[in-house]
């Protein structure tokens, strides 16, 4: 019976294939998730590189699939036309109706394929609740203390660095804790954003920072911050009152 062998070898590779598939998902899903393309890797392969293998196999899985359906052919026929209650007759050729099914589900599938091509949308830029911040503005030291430096810090720092936590004993919100330091260089050298260690730890490149993640700032907020140092760093008094921002504990 050499029909059941085949059909043995196409089962046991199919198995394998599925359990192959379901690997590489678990891949895609847990060590690798989304979003990691750029920074991680595992045994040399990117997400990306497992997400294409993933997409291979599970082509190939489709493929046994038919030929599995394909070897059944016979049996599937006589079973379908039983339970429409028609006995096998021998005018519709098995080849015809075989035919007619891989010609529906191709034009199933095409259908599928173009809905999804068609379908594809940019994500639209999230609308800010504010303007964002201006390069030119940093660009031409223009920037000003309480308009356009601290609400970044207030936004950013002060859930960690504020009134009701100071993590490593800073706050965001005091203006000694950026200039005065006794055991080593303070956060902010006036006039001087290259040597300040406040635009190292904001842009990353502060080495052995703790939670560099929650301390890197985008490109702009980063150029306004520079500004304000390289134009002297000043701290006026802050403003009687600005509307929009809250008051600041005092210390
Ligand atoms: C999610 C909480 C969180 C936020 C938000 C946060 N930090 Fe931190 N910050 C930390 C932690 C944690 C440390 C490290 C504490 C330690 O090592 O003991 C730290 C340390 C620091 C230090 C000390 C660095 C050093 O070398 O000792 C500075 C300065 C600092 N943060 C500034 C900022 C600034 C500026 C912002 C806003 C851009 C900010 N942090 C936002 C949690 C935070």
């Amino acid at each position: 019976m050499k029909r059941i062998l085949d059909n043995l070898h196409v089962d046991l590779i199919a198995a394998a294939l599925m359990v192959a598939m379901v690997a590489t998902g678990y891949i895609l899903r847990f060590p690798l998730p989304p979003g990691t393309n750029k920074s991680l890797s595992l045994w040399g392969l990117t997400r990306h590189q497992w997400g294409t293998i993933h997409f291979w196999i599970s082509l190939g899985l489709l493929a046994l699939v038919a030929v599995h359906v394909c070897l059944h052919w016979q049996w599937i026929v006589v079973s379908v036309k039983r339970r429409l209650g028609r006995t096998a007759s021998p005018s519709a050729s098995p080849v015809r109706s075989g035919l007619m099914t891989v010609l529906a589900l191709s034009a199933v599938l095409a259908l599928f394929g173009w809905a999804t091509q068609s379908g594809v949308k940019m994500i639209a830029e999230p609308v800010p609740d504010e303007p964002p911040p201006q390069t030119p503005k940093a660009e031409h030291n223009e920037v000003t203390f309480w308009s356009d430096v601290y609400p970044i810090f207030e936004r950013s720092c002060l859930p960690c660095h504020g009134p009701h936590r100071q993590v490593s004993g800073f706050r965001v919100d005091r203006r000694e804790d950026y200039f005065d330091s006794t055991s080593r260089v303070a956060l902010v050298q006036p006039g001087n954003s290259n040597g300040s260690p406040l635009i190292s730890i904001l842009s990353g490149k502060q080495a052995g920072m703790a939670r560099a993640d929650v301390h890197r700032l985008t490109e702009d907020q980063i150029a306004i911050v520079a500004a304000w140092i390289d134009a002297g760093a000043e701290w006026p008094d802050r403003p009687e009152k600005q509307p929009g921002t809250k008051p600041i504990g005092t210390e």
